[in-house]
């Protein structure tokens, strides 16, 4: 799988796309990484990218031509920029059904904003999909765009080597994950729940699957209404 990342700051995903499995992935060609900088394609001595906003208001807005410009030439170049995802606050929020979606692609192009955002004819030039990774506004795209592609990568089959799979177990499906634990048995005076150590795997499923339940009732209980839920957890949540 190709992303293609339209940065002003490529040097920003050096690291984080250097290391671990995601390096692993890229050494082996199951996922591969250009970058395009739309300051390539300012023909001013400062490569100016950005401007004041028409209306008057704070911050600066990136131009429109050095952005369509750095799209016309992926596509001159590649022939298909796939998907076109912009980071955006005003985004149609990610999720871990859309990572499952962009798995699927052969490529996707992610353009990181800056500043106050894009000049909005851009959005009507090309099909661009603006989405957010959360309520909050960071700096730039940069890092929301880091979030997508290791979300998304680590769903495209070899990934994560062998059996392992980038899913959820199915006691959580849909539902954030139980506790795990390691050794040592008692740590801190804090011991490691008996269940787990009983070798039946019936009641350790059952266990995990009741933990599943009530940290996602306590700490997300909006994505309780969505998950595939039993006769039985509804019995355990009602306790
Ligand atoms: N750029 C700035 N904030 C963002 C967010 N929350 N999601 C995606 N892109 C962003």
């Amino acid at each position: 799988m190709q992303f293609t990342i339209v940065t002003l700051f490529p040097e920003f995903f050096d690291s984080a796309l250097g290391c671990g499995l995601m390096a692993k992935a890229s050494e082996s060609g199951l996922v591969s990484f250009a970058f395009k900088n739309p300051r390539e394609h300012t023909t001013d001595r400062h490569h100016t990218v950005d401007d004041r906003p028409y209306g008057g208001g704070p911050g600066m807005v990136m131009m429109a031509d050095p952005l369509a410009k750095t799209l016309g030439s992926i596509q001159a170049s590649s022939g298909k920029p796939g998907r076109i995802l912009m980071m955006a606050p005003k985004g149609r929020p990610f999720t871990q059904a859309m990572a499952r979606e962009l798995a699927q692609e052969e490529s996707v192009t992610i353009i990181c904003g800056r500043y106050e955002g894009f000049d909005a004819r851009l959005e009507e030039l090309f099909s661009i999909e603006p989405v957010s990774i959360g309520d909050y506004v960071l700096n730039g795209g940069e890092t929301a765009a880091l979030s997508v592609i290791e979300a998304t990568s680590r769903l495209v089959p070899g990934y994560m080597g062998h059996e392992d799979s980038g899913e959820e177990e199915s006691f959580s499906a849909g539902l954030l994950e139980y506790p795990h634990y390691t050794r040592p048995d008692v740590y801190e005076g804090l011991a490691v729940p008996d269940v787990l150590k009983s070798g039946d795997h019936k009641r350790i499923a059952e266990w995990r699957r009741e933990q599943a339940l009530k940290i996602t009732l306590h700490s997300r209980p909006d994505i309780l209404q969505e998950a595939p839920l039993s006769s039985n957890d509804l019995e355990i949540l009602k306790k």
